[in-house]
């Protein structure tokens, strides 16, 4: 095995808070380690086009309270092609770089795993993505925050809702997967959370809107994951308006404000012991891991399984949001 002086590092598909506290643990660790560290600027395609610069332990001063990622980000349609990856190639080479850390969601992974596999090239995965969907790590980078910038958010619609007496659905990122939805309903005591995990053929509005909405309140907040599998908010809007004309129905979609804010303590933390954790998967021997966190403890997932596999939502989180909006 070629012995390891340079390592490059990169964040790649949607920013997430915390990446750079995570970027500021590799740099700092594979420093502590006697390794040289190359940033790479804007994920893969800054890779095609020569975007690197060493970073040195003053380069990520300051960064770990900062929100999106300083190595800027990008999602590259030429990485996914094989000349683009050969481009990507000769920079690894150019800059001596023997092993890669890609910070991202599951399409970077992706992109880490195949690249790894065409060159013979060390990868080390971590998880950053605010859709906390990857396979094999309970929390992703950035997923915290996000969680609660929604709560924050949903705890002011709350006030207009009720003061209104209205139905409110919003809509939140997630991607196909609805941990943001569904925490968050349970976070902000929303009535209700309609996500593509749950695969029943039970028609999720209208058990809602059976169970009498709420019998003490006359306004209510459903969370709806903005996945097509649900329909996203407007959709159930519009078949509410349509099906149960004597509500008052209003929609808000949160968008990109839940990528952005500095991150909380929770996900600097993770993002600090991910990183220390990957520089030590190098020093060990991994290949074409992804560090995950699971019941606390750091562990080591091949990059193909966590991208693949689903990650299932627990039902008993279901069920809770289910007794408690009652
Ligand atoms: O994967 C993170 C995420 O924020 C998803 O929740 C969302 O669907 C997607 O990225 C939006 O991507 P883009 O930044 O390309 O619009």
């Amino acid at each position: 095995m070629k012995e390891i002086k340079t390592i490059g590092v990169l964040t790649s598909g949607g920013d997430a808070p915390g990446m750079n506290a995570c970027v500021r643990a590799v740099t700092r660790a594979a420093i502590f380690n006697g390794w040289r560290v190359m940033g790479i600027f804007r994920g893969y395609e800054g890779l095609i086009h020569g975007e690197i610069k060493e970073l040195t332990t003053e380069s990520v001063s300051n960064t770990i309270g900062k929100g999106g990622t300083i190595l800027k980000t990008a999602r590259s349609k030429d990485f996914m092609t094989s000349e683009g990856r050969k481009k990507a190639y000769e920079q690894i080479r150019k800059y001596k770089i023997d092993a890669l850390m890609v910070i991202g969601g599951n399409g970077s992974l992706a992109g880490a795993d195949t690249f790894a596999r065409e060159y013979d090239l060390p990868c080390i995965g971590l998880p950053g993505t605010i859709d906390n969907d990857l396979y094999g790590t309970d929390y992703t980078i950035g997923y915290d925050t996000a969680l609660n910038t929604i709560v924050e958010a949903v705890d002011k619609i709350r006030d207009t809702a009720s003061s209104h007496d209205r139905i409110f659905f919003i809509e939140v990122m997630g991607r196909d997967a609805g941990f943001l939805a569904q925490n968050s309903a349970i976070a902000a005591g929303a009535e209700a959370a309609i996500i593509p995990e749950d695969k029943t053929d039970i028609d999720q509005l209208k058990q809602y809107i059976g169970h009498g909405i709420r019998k003490s309140k006359n306004s209510s907040i459903v969370l709806v994951s903005e996945s097509p599998k649900t329909g996203g908010a407007m959709h159930y809007a519009e078949r509410v308006r349509k099906e149960y004309p004597e509500y008052d129905v209003r929609v808000t979609i949160l968008g990109y404000l839940q990528r952005g804010g500095t991150p909380s303590a929770f996900d600097r933390i993770l993002s600090s012991r991910l990183g220390v954790a990957a520089i030590t998967a190098l020093k060990e021997g991994q290949r074409n891991v992804m560090i995950g966190i699971r019941n606390g403890q750091m562990v080591y997932v091949p990059i193909a399984q966590a991208i693949k596999k689903d990650k299932p939502i627990d039902k008993e989180l279901i069920d809770v949001l289910g007794i408690l909006s009652i």
